[in-house]
């Protein structure tokens, strides 16, 4: 078959291929936890359901406007003043499938062929593939001391003549870490100074713990808005739990809207409909449901993080934020694919690869499910991982029995 060469070039997620191993293995009864998951499984707010169920009932689902809905936009323009203390007009508002279309119609919309982007190690695994689909170059920035924190010299290092934006997710997914105001202002001003596009990736900043804020860039952006190269991006997918209805939204200036209006309207038109009115009922409810997520999630976290501190060898950054955490495991493997394999294969426990982020030896693991899950979880690993622990594992009525060297 002749596929093209962008298509040969991206690669496959092997996440999948763990994904299929474990539906292999739960469809013959094995007991599988995955701590390998990118959404909260708490439920939609009743007011996204409501709001929705209004819309579908009327029977009329129609297309929208390809930016999205006036009323959806109008919930955006509110939540960036309440949020970002940012008065925005309609004209800088894409409403999009998702905020990852938002982000890959950006990239069609900014980007020559070879233009490079860069983004801090580690990074969301989509990052690189979308800059590749959209004709770029991907160029991660890794801290010069092995960090979750890349300094501004680490960036500034690699601007070039062919750099066209910098990618910036804080709380970052996979490492929970959130950048500091100092990086945050420094990076608006080297993007300034250089004349490169800004893109803040903001999906996780209402999921921060320990009393912390999330620092936005518009605190320190000093072109007037017309001017500015700094695209905010942000849904409902991670902080309202409805990652299956796909709306995100960017935040930009009017000519880079269009533009990105006008290559959705050929890609995907409008979002659903019937997804929008969900977002809308969800960011003019109550909005309780955030920091009931908030509260659990960190409360996710000091478990998760104090079970793994048991586990010998395991280096642990605690997450500022997100329902991530990325333990170096490196004293175990430095592979962190056959890793994630072995944890799979030994003890029925699902995990993400540091790879996949731009940092072997890491494994990525979700603390967005039960305690229960993730205090099993990381017992589990702990066996797998332990040479000296008991030869056989008890899980309810079933027995695990250690059956490699
Ligand atoms: C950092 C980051 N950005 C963007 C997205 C995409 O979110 P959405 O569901 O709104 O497309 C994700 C989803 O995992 C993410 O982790």
């Amino acid at each position: 078959m002749s596929l093209s060469q962008l298509a040969r070039s991206i690669k496959p997620s092997p996440t999948l291929k763990l994904n299929e191993m474990a539906a292999k293995l739960r469809e013959k009864g094995e007991p599988v936890i995955h701590l390998g998951g990118g959404e909260p499984k708490s439920k939609a707010p009743l007011d996204a359901i409501l709001n929705c169920s209004a819309q579908l009932n009327t029977g009329e689902i129609r297309y929208a406007p390809a930016d999205g809905l006036p009323a959806m936009k109008k919930a955006v323009i509110r939540y960036t003043e309440e949020h970002y203390d940012r008065l925005v007009a309609p004209e800088n508002v894409i409403i999009s499938s998702g905020a990852k279309q938002a982000i890959m119609v950006l990239l069609h919309a900014i980007l020559e062929p070879k233009d490079e982007v860069l983004f801090p190690v580690p990074y969301w695994v989509s990052y690189p593939e979308m800059v590749r689909l959209a004709g770029g170059v991907a160029v991660p920035v890794r801290a010069d001391d092995g960090s979750f924190h890349p300094r501004i010299e680490d960036l500034a290092e690699k601007v070039g003549s062919y750099t066209r934006a910098i990618i910036i997710n804080s709380p970052n997914n996979p490492s929970g870490a959130m950048y500091s105001r100092d990086f945050v202002a420094q990076v608006v001003e080297l993007c300034e100074k250089k004349n490169l596009w800004l893109v803040m990736d903001d999906l996780y900043n209402r999921l921060v713990f320990d009393g912390k804020k999330a620092p936005h860039a518009w605190e320190f952006a000093k072109d007037p808005p017309e001017s500015s190269k700094l695209v905010v991006v942000q849904g409902v997918s991670k902080m309202y739990a409805m990652t299956g209805f796909r709306i995100g939204w960017a935040i930009a200036n009017r000519e880079v809207t269009e533009a990105m209006t006008n290559i959705q309207s050929h890609q995907t038109s409008g979002p659903v409909t019937v997804s929008q009115w969900a977002a809308i009922g969800a960011l003019s409810g109550v909005q309780t449901s955030i920091e009931t997520l908030r509260l659990t999630l960190e409360n996710n976290r000091n478990v998760l993080i104090e079970r793994l501190a048991t586990i010998p060898g395991v280096k642990v950054t605690k997450p500022d934020g997100t329902f991530y955490a990325f333990p170096d495991f490196s004293a175990y493997s430095k592979d962190s694919m056959k890793l994630a394999e072995q944890l799979l294969d030994r003890v029925r426990v699902v995990v993400v690869p540091g790879r996949e982020f731009g940092m072997d030896g890491h494994l990525r693991i979700s603390y967005c499910g039960t305690i229960k899950e993730i205090t099993e979880g990381v017992d589990r690993i702990k066996w797998a991982l332990d040479p000296a622990a008991p030869n056989e594992l008890f899980l309810g009525d079933r027995k695990l029995v250690r059956d490699w060297a």
